[in-house]
Protein backbone atom coordinates (compact mmCIF):
# COMPACT_ATOMS: atom_id res chain seq x y z
CA UNK A 1 0.00 0.00 0.00
CA UNK A 2 3.05 2.00 0.98
CA UNK A 3 3.76 3.11 -2.94
CA UNK A 4 0.15 3.22 -3.84
CA UNK A 5 -0.17 6.16 -1.32
CA UNK A 6 3.11 7.53 -1.96
CA UNK A 7 1.83 7.57 -5.64
CA UNK A 8 -1.66 8.97 -4.82
CA UNK A 9 0.25 11.66 -2.77
CA UNK A 10 2.65 12.86 -5.57
CA UNK A 11 -0.14 12.52 -8.78
CA UNK A 12 -2.38 14.60 -6.94
CA UNK A 13 -1.76 18.14 -9.16
CA UNK A 14 -1.52 15.71 -12.57
CA UNK A 15 -5.22 13.93 -11.19
CA UNK A 16 -6.48 17.89 -11.11
CA UNK A 17 -5.33 19.28 -14.10
CA UNK A 18 -7.50 15.77 -15.57
CA UNK A 19 -10.51 16.36 -13.74
CA UNK A 20 -10.42 19.84 -15.51
CA UNK A 21 -10.62 18.35 -19.16
CA UNK A 22 -13.38 15.90 -17.80
CA UNK A 23 -15.47 18.96 -16.50
CA UNK A 24 -15.06 21.03 -19.79
CA UNK A 25 -17.59 18.77 -21.19
CA UNK A 26 -20.74 20.12 -21.04
CA UNK A 27 -22.52 16.38 -21.17
CA UNK A 28 -25.48 17.34 -19.70
CA UNK A 29 -28.37 14.90 -20.22
CA UNK A 30 -31.81 16.42 -20.23
CA UNK A 31 -31.87 17.97 -23.57
CA UNK A 32 -30.94 16.18 -27.03
CA UNK A 33 -28.92 19.57 -27.64
CA UNK A 34 -25.65 17.60 -26.40
CA UNK A 35 -25.62 14.51 -28.10
CA UNK A 36 -22.07 14.80 -29.38
CA UNK A 37 -20.29 15.99 -25.77
CA UNK A 38 -22.45 12.57 -24.28
CA UNK A 39 -20.43 11.01 -26.49
CA UNK A 40 -17.11 12.77 -25.90
CA UNK A 41 -17.56 12.39 -22.16
CA UNK A 42 -18.02 8.53 -22.50
CA UNK A 43 -14.43 8.51 -24.51
CA UNK A 44 -12.98 10.55 -22.02
CA UNK A 45 -14.07 8.15 -19.22
CA UNK A 46 -12.93 5.04 -21.22
CA UNK A 47 -9.66 7.09 -22.43
CA UNK A 48 -8.85 7.56 -18.78
CA UNK A 49 -9.50 4.02 -18.30
CA UNK A 50 -7.06 2.83 -20.48
CA UNK A 51 -4.40 5.19 -19.08
CA UNK A 52 -4.60 3.33 -15.93
CA UNK A 53 -3.80 0.76 -17.22
CA UNK A 54 -7.09 -1.20 -17.71
CA UNK A 55 -7.27 -3.15 -20.68
CA UNK A 56 -10.48 -4.03 -21.41
CA UNK A 57 -12.62 -0.86 -22.15
CA UNK A 58 -15.93 -0.52 -24.08
CA UNK A 59 -18.19 2.41 -24.69
CA UNK A 60 -21.20 0.49 -25.69
CA UNK A 61 -24.09 2.44 -27.52
CA UNK A 62 -27.14 2.67 -26.12
CA UNK A 63 -31.13 4.12 -27.22
CA UNK A 64 -29.93 6.95 -25.46
CA UNK A 65 -26.56 7.99 -24.19
CA UNK A 66 -23.34 5.41 -24.41
CA UNK A 67 -22.08 3.82 -21.38
CA UNK A 68 -18.97 2.79 -20.50
CA UNK A 69 -17.70 -0.66 -19.00
CA UNK A 70 -14.19 -1.83 -18.32
CA UNK A 71 -13.02 -4.67 -16.41
CA UNK A 72 -9.81 -5.87 -14.74
CA UNK A 73 -9.69 -9.67 -13.71
CA UNK A 74 -6.74 -10.00 -12.69
CA UNK A 75 -7.28 -11.56 -8.94
CA UNK A 76 -8.39 -14.90 -9.59
CA UNK A 77 -10.35 -16.38 -6.03
CA UNK A 78 -10.68 -12.71 -4.53
CA UNK A 79 -13.49 -10.74 -4.77
CA UNK A 80 -14.91 -8.63 -7.47
CA UNK A 81 -16.33 -5.01 -7.02
CA UNK A 82 -18.14 -3.45 -9.26
CA UNK A 83 -17.78 0.55 -9.57
CA UNK A 84 -20.93 2.64 -10.56
CA UNK A 85 -21.09 6.73 -11.42
CA UNK A 86 -22.27 8.44 -13.68
CA UNK A 87 -20.71 11.25 -16.68
CA UNK A 88 -24.04 13.33 -17.19
CA UNK A 89 -24.69 16.55 -15.44
CA UNK A 90 -27.61 19.07 -14.56
CA UNK A 91 -28.30 21.61 -16.87
CA UNK A 92 -26.66 24.95 -15.79
CA UNK A 93 -29.37 27.40 -15.28
CA UNK A 94 -29.85 30.16 -14.25
CA UNK A 95 -26.69 31.01 -16.25
CA UNK A 96 -26.36 34.38 -14.76
CA UNK A 97 -25.81 33.22 -10.86
CA UNK A 98 -22.60 31.49 -11.81
CA UNK A 99 -20.15 33.04 -10.66
CA UNK A 100 -17.32 31.60 -13.14
CA UNK A 101 -18.34 29.78 -16.55
CA UNK A 102 -19.47 26.03 -15.36
CA UNK A 103 -17.89 24.40 -17.74
CA UNK A 104 -14.59 26.25 -17.22
CA UNK A 105 -13.34 24.26 -13.90
CA UNK A 106 -11.89 27.29 -11.46
CA UNK A 107 -9.96 26.39 -8.46
CA UNK A 108 -10.72 28.86 -5.82
CA UNK A 109 -10.26 28.06 -1.94
CA UNK A 110 -9.09 24.51 -2.62
CA UNK A 111 -12.54 23.67 -4.69
CA UNK A 112 -13.04 23.13 -8.54
CA UNK A 113 -15.97 25.13 -9.46
CA UNK A 114 -17.36 23.64 -12.27
CA UNK A 115 -21.10 21.63 -13.53
CA UNK A 116 -20.92 17.88 -12.48
CA UNK A 117 -17.67 18.54 -10.05
CA UNK A 118 -19.40 16.84 -7.08
CA UNK A 119 -22.44 15.03 -8.89
CA UNK A 120 -20.76 13.39 -10.04
CA UNK A 121 -17.28 13.42 -12.41
CA UNK A 122 -15.07 14.21 -9.51
CA UNK A 123 -16.41 11.20 -7.55
CA UNK A 124 -16.10 8.98 -10.72
CA UNK A 125 -12.66 10.30 -11.16
CA UNK A 126 -11.49 8.94 -7.87
CA UNK A 127 -11.68 5.41 -8.24
CA UNK A 128 -10.41 5.86 -11.90
CA UNK A 129 -7.30 7.06 -10.26
CA UNK A 130 -6.88 5.08 -7.46
CA UNK A 131 -6.88 1.88 -9.69
CA UNK A 132 -4.22 4.26 -11.86
CA UNK A 133 -2.00 3.85 -8.61
CA UNK A 134 -2.55 0.46 -8.20
CA UNK A 135 -1.78 -0.55 -11.43
CA UNK A 136 1.22 1.71 -12.03
CA UNK A 137 2.76 0.98 -9.12
CA UNK A 138 1.95 -2.94 -8.42
CA UNK A 139 1.23 -3.70 -11.82
CA UNK A 140 -2.05 -5.44 -10.17
CA UNK A 141 -4.89 -4.83 -7.89
CA UNK A 142 -5.77 -7.11 -4.62
CA UNK A 143 -9.18 -8.00 -6.36
CA UNK A 144 -11.25 -7.69 -9.28
CA UNK A 145 -12.82 -4.61 -10.74
CA UNK A 146 -15.35 -3.41 -12.70
CA UNK A 147 -16.75 -0.39 -13.79
CA UNK A 148 -19.95 0.73 -15.36
CA UNK A 149 -20.26 4.33 -15.56
CA UNK A 150 -23.17 5.80 -17.38
CA UNK A 151 -24.71 8.75 -19.17
CA UNK A 152 -28.36 9.48 -17.94
CA UNK A 153 -28.73 9.18 -14.18
CA UNK A 154 -30.00 12.70 -14.07
CA UNK A 155 -32.85 11.52 -16.06
CA UNK A 156 -33.61 8.52 -14.76
CA UNK A 157 -31.55 5.59 -16.02
CA UNK A 158 -33.38 4.17 -17.91
CA UNK A 159 -30.72 2.22 -21.20
CA UNK A 160 -28.88 1.22 -17.90
CA UNK A 161 -31.79 -0.69 -16.48
CA UNK A 162 -32.21 -2.61 -19.41
CA UNK A 163 -28.69 -3.13 -19.82
CA UNK A 164 -28.69 -4.23 -16.22
CA UNK A 165 -31.35 -6.66 -16.96
CA UNK A 166 -30.07 -8.54 -19.84
CA UNK A 167 -26.21 -8.41 -18.44
CA UNK A 168 -26.41 -10.17 -15.19
CA UNK A 169 -23.58 -12.46 -15.91
CA UNK A 170 -21.53 -10.08 -17.45
CA UNK A 171 -21.74 -7.77 -14.46
CA UNK A 172 -21.46 -10.46 -11.47
CA UNK A 173 -19.96 -8.92 -8.59
CA UNK A 174 -19.52 -8.96 -4.77
CA UNK A 175 -20.55 -5.54 -4.39
CA UNK A 176 -21.75 -2.45 -5.53
CA UNK A 177 -19.51 0.42 -4.61
CA UNK A 178 -20.65 4.06 -5.69
CA UNK A 179 -19.73 7.37 -4.73
CA UNK A 180 -22.59 9.75 -5.64
CA UNK A 181 -23.16 11.15 -2.00
CA UNK A 182 -22.25 13.39 0.12
CA UNK A 183 -20.12 13.36 3.53
CA UNK A 184 -22.25 14.35 6.60
CA UNK A 185 -19.85 17.37 6.84
CA UNK A 186 -16.44 18.19 6.43
CA UNK A 187 -13.59 16.08 6.94
CA UNK A 188 -16.50 13.57 8.66
CA UNK A 189 -15.93 9.77 7.18
CA UNK A 190 -19.49 8.56 6.19
CA UNK A 191 -20.97 5.65 4.83
CA UNK A 192 -24.79 6.46 3.74
CA UNK A 193 -27.16 2.98 4.24
CA UNK A 194 -30.21 4.72 3.25
CA UNK A 195 -31.37 6.35 -0.33
CA UNK A 196 -34.76 7.45 -0.90
CA UNK A 197 -37.05 6.20 -4.03
CA UNK A 198 -38.77 9.12 -5.84
CA UNK A 199 -41.89 9.33 -8.45
CA UNK A 200 -41.66 12.09 -10.68
CA UNK A 201 -45.03 13.37 -11.89
CA UNK A 202 -46.34 16.09 -14.46
CA UNK A 203 -50.32 17.25 -14.35
CA UNK A 204 -51.29 19.18 -17.57
CA UNK A 205 -54.59 21.53 -16.83
CA UNK A 206 -56.52 22.59 -19.76
CA UNK A 207 -58.95 25.38 -19.79
CA UNK A 208 -60.75 27.20 -22.79
CA UNK A 209 -59.39 25.89 -26.15
CA UNK A 210 -57.01 29.30 -26.31
CA UNK A 211 -55.60 31.80 -24.46
CA UNK A 212 -58.35 34.81 -23.29
CA UNK A 213 -58.68 38.53 -23.20
CA UNK A 214 -58.58 38.26 -19.26
CA UNK A 215 -61.16 41.65 -18.87
CA UNK A 216 -63.21 39.74 -21.65
CA UNK A 217 -64.01 36.57 -20.35
CA UNK A 218 -62.70 36.76 -16.63
CA UNK A 219 -65.52 35.16 -14.69
CA UNK A 220 -66.72 33.25 -17.76
CA UNK A 221 -64.12 30.29 -17.58
CA UNK A 222 -61.88 28.68 -14.81
CA UNK A 223 -58.62 29.85 -14.70
CA UNK A 224 -56.41 26.73 -15.42
CA UNK A 225 -53.24 28.23 -12.83
CA UNK A 226 -56.18 29.04 -10.21
CA UNK A 227 -57.28 25.83 -10.55
CA UNK A 228 -54.45 24.24 -10.56
CA UNK A 229 -52.50 25.92 -8.07
CA UNK A 230 -55.80 24.86 -5.58
CA UNK A 231 -55.20 21.47 -6.43
CA UNK A 232 -51.60 21.13 -5.74
CA UNK A 233 -52.33 22.97 -1.93
CA UNK A 234 -54.88 20.16 -1.63
CA UNK A 235 -51.78 17.06 -2.25
CA UNK A 236 -50.35 18.68 1.51
CA UNK A 237 -52.23 19.41 4.90
CA UNK A 238 -50.87 22.03 6.77
CA UNK A 239 -49.33 19.66 9.18
CA UNK A 240 -46.79 18.50 6.17
CA UNK A 241 -48.89 15.59 5.67
CA UNK A 242 -49.49 13.81 2.47
CA UNK A 243 -52.98 13.88 1.43
CA UNK A 244 -53.06 11.08 -1.36
CA UNK A 245 -55.38 8.18 -0.24
CA UNK A 246 -52.88 5.17 0.48
CA UNK A 247 -49.93 7.49 0.27
CA UNK A 248 -48.07 6.13 3.73
CA UNK A 249 -49.78 2.62 3.20
CA UNK A 250 -46.63 1.16 3.08
CA UNK A 251 -44.21 3.54 4.54
CA UNK A 252 -42.22 1.68 7.18
CA UNK A 253 -41.94 3.18 10.75
CA UNK A 254 -38.70 4.64 12.11
CA UNK A 255 -37.28 2.12 14.97
CA UNK A 256 -36.18 3.68 18.25
CA UNK A 257 -32.74 2.80 17.78
CA UNK A 258 -32.45 4.11 14.13
CA UNK A 259 -34.38 7.68 15.63
CA UNK A 260 -31.62 7.91 18.59
CA UNK A 261 -28.33 6.99 16.27
CA UNK A 262 -30.08 10.08 13.99
CA UNK A 263 -29.90 12.18 17.14
CA UNK A 264 -26.55 11.36 18.07
CA UNK A 265 -25.53 13.38 14.86
CA UNK A 266 -24.29 16.88 15.24
CA UNK A 267 -26.90 19.00 13.70
CA UNK A 268 -27.55 22.17 14.33
CA UNK A 269 -31.06 22.91 12.81
CA UNK A 270 -30.53 26.45 13.81
CA UNK A 271 -27.05 26.65 11.33
CA UNK A 272 -28.68 24.51 8.99
CA UNK A 273 -31.73 27.49 8.46
CA UNK A 274 -29.21 30.01 8.88
CA UNK A 275 -27.13 28.58 5.69
CA UNK A 276 -30.20 28.06 3.54
CA UNK A 277 -31.40 31.48 4.01
CA UNK A 278 -34.81 30.90 5.58
CA UNK A 279 -36.25 32.30 9.00
CA UNK A 280 -37.51 28.90 10.16
CA UNK A 281 -37.57 25.37 8.33
CA UNK A 282 -40.45 23.57 7.50
CA UNK A 283 -41.73 19.89 7.30
CA UNK A 284 -43.77 17.09 8.66
CA UNK A 285 -44.74 17.90 11.93
CA UNK A 286 -43.47 15.56 14.95
CA UNK A 287 -40.25 15.22 13.03
CA UNK A 288 -36.96 16.61 13.07
CA UNK A 289 -35.45 17.54 10.02
CA UNK A 290 -33.22 14.94 9.65
CA UNK A 291 -36.01 12.08 9.91
CA UNK A 292 -37.86 14.17 7.21
CA UNK A 293 -35.26 14.30 4.37
CA UNK A 294 -33.97 10.45 5.02
CA UNK A 295 -36.79 8.53 6.57
CA UNK A 296 -40.23 10.40 5.77
CA UNK A 297 -41.71 10.19 2.05
CA UNK A 298 -42.60 13.95 0.84
CA UNK A 299 -43.94 15.48 -2.28
CA UNK A 300 -42.85 19.07 -3.55
CA UNK A 301 -43.94 21.11 -6.77
CA UNK A 302 -40.94 21.35 -8.88
CA UNK A 303 -42.18 23.81 -11.50
CA UNK A 304 -44.80 25.40 -13.36
CA UNK A 305 -45.13 26.07 -16.89
CA UNK A 306 -48.11 28.45 -18.01
CA UNK A 307 -49.53 31.63 -18.67
CA UNK A 308 -47.43 34.97 -19.07
CA UNK A 309 -44.31 35.23 -17.84
CA UNK A 310 -42.39 37.50 -19.74
CA UNK A 311 -41.49 40.64 -18.37
CA UNK A 312 -44.25 43.33 -18.13
CA UNK A 313 -48.20 42.97 -17.42
CA UNK A 314 -50.03 40.84 -20.33
CA UNK A 315 -53.73 40.34 -19.62
CA UNK A 316 -54.52 36.62 -20.10
CA UNK A 317 -56.45 33.31 -19.04
CA UNK A 318 -54.05 30.68 -20.21
CA UNK A 319 -55.50 27.92 -22.23
CA UNK A 320 -53.19 25.46 -20.41
CA UNK A 321 -51.01 24.66 -17.59
CA UNK A 322 -48.33 22.09 -16.74
CA UNK A 323 -46.83 21.70 -13.13
CA UNK A 324 -43.92 19.05 -12.20
CA UNK A 325 -44.20 17.55 -9.11
CA UNK A 326 -41.73 14.88 -7.75
CA UNK A 327 -42.23 12.60 -4.59
CA UNK A 328 -39.24 11.40 -2.59
CA UNK A 329 -40.40 7.70 -1.01
CA UNK A 330 -39.09 5.28 1.31
CA UNK A 331 -39.08 1.59 1.85
CA UNK A 332 -41.46 0.16 1.32
CA UNK A 333 -42.92 2.53 -1.05
CA UNK A 334 -43.32 1.46 -4.59
CA UNK A 335 -42.81 4.26 -7.30
CA UNK A 336 -45.35 2.58 -9.94
CA UNK A 337 -48.31 2.02 -7.39
CA UNK A 338 -47.48 5.74 -5.56
CA UNK A 339 -47.94 7.08 -9.45
CA UNK A 340 -51.50 5.42 -9.74
CA UNK A 341 -52.80 7.00 -6.43
CA UNK A 342 -51.16 10.63 -7.75
CA UNK A 343 -52.92 10.35 -11.13
CA UNK A 344 -56.11 8.74 -9.48
CA UNK A 345 -56.54 11.65 -6.52
CA UNK A 346 -55.81 14.28 -9.30
CA UNK A 347 -58.60 13.34 -11.65
CA UNK A 348 -60.69 13.10 -8.42
CA UNK A 349 -60.21 16.56 -6.99
CA UNK A 350 -60.33 17.88 -10.73
CA UNK A 351 -63.09 20.54 -11.29
CA UNK A 352 -65.33 20.03 -14.29
CA UNK A 353 -64.73 23.42 -15.39
CA UNK A 354 -61.23 21.71 -16.90
CA UNK A 355 -59.21 18.84 -18.25
CA UNK A 356 -56.32 17.23 -16.39
CA UNK A 357 -54.02 14.84 -17.93
CA UNK A 358 -51.25 13.33 -15.75
CA UNK A 359 -48.16 11.87 -17.05
CA UNK A 360 -45.20 9.50 -14.97
CA UNK A 361 -42.29 11.17 -16.11
CA UNK A 362 -39.96 8.58 -14.20
CA UNK A 363 -39.45 6.89 -10.83
CA UNK A 364 -36.68 4.90 -8.64
CA UNK A 365 -37.65 2.84 -5.39
CA UNK A 366 -36.15 3.62 -2.20
CA UNK A 367 -33.36 1.19 -0.59
CA UNK A 368 -31.92 0.65 2.63
CA UNK A 369 -28.56 -1.02 3.23
CA UNK A 370 -27.41 -3.41 6.34
CA UNK A 371 -24.97 -2.08 8.49
CA UNK A 372 -23.24 -5.62 9.06
CA UNK A 373 -22.96 -6.52 4.84
CA UNK A 374 -19.25 -7.04 4.40
CA UNK A 375 -18.74 -4.34 2.19
CA UNK A 376 -20.11 -1.70 4.23
CA UNK A 377 -17.78 -2.58 7.10
CA UNK A 378 -14.83 -2.58 4.56
CA UNK A 379 -15.89 0.67 2.88
CA UNK A 380 -16.48 2.44 6.83
CA UNK A 381 -13.10 0.58 7.50
CA UNK A 382 -11.36 2.21 4.63
CA UNK A 383 -12.75 5.63 4.69
CA UNK A 384 -12.09 6.27 8.61
CA UNK A 385 -8.26 4.96 7.68
CA UNK A 386 -8.20 7.56 4.57
CA UNK A 387 -9.90 10.89 7.41
CA UNK A 388 -8.03 9.28 10.43
CA UNK A 389 -11.19 9.57 12.20
CA UNK A 390 -14.28 7.31 12.97
CA UNK A 391 -17.07 7.02 10.06
CA UNK A 392 -20.41 7.98 10.66
CA UNK A 393 -23.22 6.64 8.86
CA UNK A 394 -26.42 8.89 7.57
CA UNK A 395 -29.21 8.07 4.99
CA UNK A 396 -29.88 10.62 2.23
CA UNK A 397 -32.90 12.83 1.34
CA UNK A 398 -31.89 11.97 -2.62
CA UNK A 399 -32.06 9.30 -4.81
CA UNK A 400 -29.90 6.95 -7.04
CA UNK A 401 -33.00 4.78 -8.98
CA UNK A 402 -30.48 2.49 -10.22
CA UNK A 403 -29.01 1.33 -7.33
CA UNK A 404 -31.96 -1.22 -6.10
CA UNK A 405 -31.72 -2.68 -9.96
CA UNK A 406 -28.11 -3.78 -8.98
CA UNK A 407 -28.79 -4.99 -6.09
CA UNK A 408 -31.54 -7.16 -6.73
CA UNK A 409 -30.66 -8.11 -10.51
CA UNK A 410 -26.88 -8.97 -9.13
CA UNK A 411 -27.56 -10.15 -5.86
CA UNK A 412 -24.66 -8.01 -4.74
CA UNK A 413 -25.09 -4.79 -1.29
CA UNK A 414 -24.33 -1.54 -2.86
CA UNK A 415 -21.88 0.34 -0.54
CA UNK A 416 -22.49 4.40 -1.07
CA UNK A 417 -19.22 6.23 0.12
CA UNK A 418 -19.97 9.46 -1.38
CA UNK A 419 -17.26 12.16 -1.09
CA UNK A 420 -19.74 15.14 -1.66
CA UNK A 421 -20.73 17.71 0.39
CA UNK A 422 -24.78 18.82 0.70
CA UNK A 423 -23.50 22.28 0.41
CA UNK A 424 -21.71 21.90 -2.90
CA UNK A 425 -24.35 22.99 -4.98
CA UNK A 426 -25.02 20.19 -6.94
CA UNK A 427 -27.41 21.12 -9.84
CA UNK A 428 -27.23 24.32 -8.42
CA UNK A 429 -25.13 27.44 -9.66
CA UNK A 430 -21.39 26.95 -8.57
CA UNK A 431 -21.68 23.65 -7.81
CA UNK A 432 -17.73 22.61 -6.76
CA UNK A 433 -16.22 19.65 -4.96
CA UNK A 434 -13.56 20.06 -2.07
CA UNK A 435 -9.93 19.31 -3.85
CA UNK A 436 -8.91 17.92 -0.28
CA UNK A 437 -12.54 15.56 -0.03
CA UNK A 438 -11.46 14.39 -3.76
CA UNK A 439 -7.63 13.38 -2.31
CA UNK A 440 -9.01 11.88 0.47
CA UNK A 441 -11.61 10.13 -1.63
CA UNK A 442 -8.85 8.52 -4.05
CA UNK A 443 -7.23 7.54 -1.10
CA UNK A 444 -10.40 5.94 0.36
CA UNK A 445 -10.88 4.09 -2.69
CA UNK A 446 -7.57 2.60 -2.56
CA UNK A 447 -8.21 1.30 1.27
CA UNK A 448 -11.46 0.11 0.37
CA UNK A 449 -9.91 -2.52 -2.28
CA UNK A 450 -7.22 -3.26 0.29
CA UNK A 451 -9.89 -3.81 2.66
CA UNK A 452 -12.56 -5.61 1.14
CA UNK A 453 -9.80 -8.20 -0.80
CA UNK A 454 -8.80 -9.21 2.90
N1 LIG B 1 -26.03 12.22 -6.80
C1 LIG B 1 -27.42 12.52 -6.83
C2 LIG B 1 -28.17 11.87 -5.68
C3 LIG B 1 -27.85 12.58 -4.41
C4 LIG B 1 -28.41 13.82 -4.18
C5 LIG B 1 -27.01 12.05 -3.50
C6 LIG B 1 -28.08 14.51 -3.04
C7 LIG B 1 -26.68 12.74 -2.36
C8 LIG B 1 -27.21 13.98 -2.14
C9 LIG B 1 -28.00 12.07 -8.17
O1 LIG B 1 -27.19 12.45 -9.24
C10 LIG B 1 -29.31 12.74 -8.38
O2 LIG B 1 -29.34 13.93 -8.54
N2 LIG B 1 -30.37 11.97 -8.41
C11 LIG B 1 -31.63 12.45 -8.80
C12 LIG B 1 -32.37 11.27 -9.33
C13 LIG B 1 -33.47 11.56 -10.26
C14 LIG B 1 -33.10 12.47 -11.38
C15 LIG B 1 -34.05 10.28 -10.79
C16 LIG B 1 -32.34 13.06 -7.63
O3 LIG B 1 -32.15 12.64 -6.48
O4 LIG B 1 -33.08 14.02 -7.84
MN1 LIG C 1 -25.25 12.02 -8.90
MN1 LIG D 1 -27.59 14.63 -9.66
Amino acid sequence: MKNVITYINSNNNRYISELKDFLRIPSISITLKHKKDMIKSADFVAKKLKEAGIQKVKVIKTKGNPLVYAEWLGAPGKPTVLIYGHYDVQPVDPLELWDTPPFDPTVKNGKIYARGATDDKGQIFMHIKSVEAFLKTAGKLPLNIKFVIEGEEEIGSRNLQNFVNKNSKLLKCDAILISDTALFGPGIPTITYGLRGIAYMEIEVTGPNRDLHSGTFGGAVANPINILAGMISKLMNKDGHITIPGFYDDVIKITKSEKENIKKLKFSEKNYAKTLGVKELKGEKTYSTLERTWIRPTLDCNGIIGGFTDKGAKTVIPSKVTAKISMRLVPNQDPIKIAKLFTKYIKQITPKSVTVKVNDLHGGYPIVVSLNDKATIAASKAIARAFGKKTVFMREGGSIPIVITFAKKLKASPVLMGLGLNTENLHSPNEHFNLNHFHLGILSSAFFFDEFSK
